[in-house]
């Protein structure tokens, strides 16, 4: 047998560490259940908790059509202060919590039909990205039970997790299965356009065995729910994922409300590049430029949004994308041949369409969209470099900028000086470069002639430095035990 530094992770954790073996697309069954969902009656949502909640009813609206397909009750804070009350550290043993997380986790993958209807419905998501979704929600289950279970500590116990609408199930889910593997009561906010696939996925983690008392789930707004979190002294961690904005507003009420020492865990956004040299391989870069530009319409923290292609094969790989672009088929999330799907709701569509309109004067190339719903043409920008892009444009949107052979150096010190370190991606081919670049540039994950989506769990821990978060990486080894107290070791009189 190798010895352990040898191995790979995988065998680090034996089989409970696998990943989701997926869904079979092209399975007769397979497609059967998931069409037969494409019906599935969107159930109301409403907060889950130990006590009867309170709160006002508003709509839930279906992206790609604009119509209403649910409503949910937002929790008011009387109902979040009695949940803080209510919410008890999980004191089962951790073997006991990580077989319940695995039983989530089978549960996830049995109810794919509705998982795959309420997110293409409430989050406007592809089929292939809500596969990809569950499966990330399931690989986070099952490595964070290996992870507590191999690991164990003492708990904090309450913690808060707030999570974003653009991954409403796998975020969502991964926040909440690390907190519980170590032992805390969790009080879960979802996002507010996302509370129905949330509310599936707490039901699914009590059928499992989790008690209400360890898990309660509060949909609501930010300022109320997400507020009542942050500045209550009870709570003694928070888990975060959104925007860089928000996280600071929590950071600075966490810093006036709390305890000193309450950890903020906080996944944020990001302005991230990519640099094309000469020698890359021009149609393996298209492939991953498009991909990580446009895949789950631009809306992934992770997703590319500054390209720096080297001059003397700029114009060849921007007519390739060009071509790329227009292969891209927009619109209804559920068609299987459906590439890129709505943006999150009308206030997002507005934003990244007027951003577009007032940089008409760099656009390169635009894609027709359908007319009805929050859809936003996939949209290539010609930039001078990352200075150029003044926030981060949450959707299909490309930034595209070249440079000489000569000035390699300014490029990354230009990306780094924007303060953000989520995501990075190089194609090139000289060895030697893949070194320099990566020892020079200030990211949490990079790329090497691949896209730089979708990280894997267990396999590419996850998370940024500087304005993109706080460390540490989801689907890492250092997850888990940030949710564990920190214990001081004893000392002899
Ligand atoms: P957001 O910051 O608007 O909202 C995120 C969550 O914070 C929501 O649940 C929201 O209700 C809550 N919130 C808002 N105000 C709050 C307050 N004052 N106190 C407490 N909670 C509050 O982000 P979003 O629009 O939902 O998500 C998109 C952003 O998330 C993008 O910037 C993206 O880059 C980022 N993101 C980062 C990662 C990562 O892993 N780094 C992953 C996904 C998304
Ligand atoms: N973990 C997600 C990705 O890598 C955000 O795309």
């Amino acid at each position: 047998k190798a010895p352990a530094s040898l191995l790979a992770p995988a065998d680090l954790y034996g089989a409970s560490r696998r990943n989701s073996a997926g869904f079979d697309l092209s399975d007769e069954q397979t497609l059967a259940r998931i069409n037969a969902a494409r019906d599935v009656a969107i159930p109301d949502a409403a907060p889950l908790t130990v006590r009867e909640p309170s709160g006002t009813v508003q709509d839930v609206t279906n992206p790609a059509t604009g119509g209403k397909i649910a409503s949910v009750t937002m929790a008011d804070a009387a109902t979040a202060a009695r949940a803080i009350d209510d919410a008890r550290p999980w004191d089962a043993p951790a073997a006991e919590r990580a077989a319940v997380l695995r039983r989530a986790a089978d549960l996830y993958e049995e109810n794919f039909g509705p998982i795959f209807g309420i997110l293409a419905k409430e989050a406007g998501k592809t089929l292939a990205d809500a596969v990809a979704e569950l499966r990330e929600a399931v690989d986070f289950l099952r490595y964070y039970a290996a992870e507590g279970e191999t690991n164990p500590g003492a708990p904090r116990g309450i913690i808060g997790a707030i999570s974003p609408w653009n991954f409403p199930l796998a975020i969502f889910t991964g926040q909440i299965a690390a907190a519980l593997m170590a032992g805390n009561a969790v009080i879960a906010k979802p996002a507010e356009a996302t509370p129905i696939i949330a509310a599936l996925g707490v039901r699914l983690l009590h059928q499992a065995g989790v008690p209400v008392s360890a898990l309660q789930l509060l949909p609501g707004r930010g300022s109320v729910v997400g507020s009542a979190l942050t500045a209550d002294q009870r709570v003694k961690g928070v888990v975060f994922t959104g925007s860089t904005a928000t996280a600071q507003t929590i950071a600075k009420n966490m810093a006036e409300a709390l305890t000193p020492g309450t950890p903020l865990i906080a996944e944020t956004g990001g302005l991230n590049a990519m640099i094309v040299d000469s020698t890359a391989l021009p149609e393996q870069a298209v492939r991953d430029i498009v991909n990580g530009a446009f895949r789950s319409a631009g809306q992934r923290c992770s997703a590319l949004r500054c390209l720096y292609v080297q001059e003397d094969i700029a114009p060849h790989v921007i007519e390739m994308i060009k071509g790329a672009m227009d292969e891209l088929v927009v619109g209804d999330p559920w068609d299987l041949a459906t590439d890129v799907g709505p943006v999150i709701d009308s206030t997002a569509c507005d934003d990244i369409a007027g951003y577009v309109a007032a940089n008409g004067n760099r656009v390169i190339h635009k894609l027709p969209v359908p007319a009805q719903g929050t859809f936003v043409p996939p949209t290539m920008l010609r930039v001078a470099g990352i200075n150029d892009l003044e926030r981060e444009v949450f959707g299909p949107v490309l930034h595209v900028a070249t440079f000489k052979g000569n000035q390699l150096d300014q490029v990354v010190a230009d990306i780094n000086a924007r303060g953000f370190g989520l995501t990075f991606g190089l194609h090139t081919r000289i060895d030697s470069r893949v070194q320099e670049v990566s020892d020079a540039i200030h990211v949490g994950n990079i790329y090497v002639n691949r896209n730089q989506i979708g990280a894997v769990v267990g396999s590419q821990p996850f998370g940024g430095e500087g304005l993109s978060g706080t460390g540490p990486k989801a689907g890492g080894p250092r997850y888990v035990p940030r949710f564990f107290a920190p214990q001081a070791p004893a000392t002899a009189g």
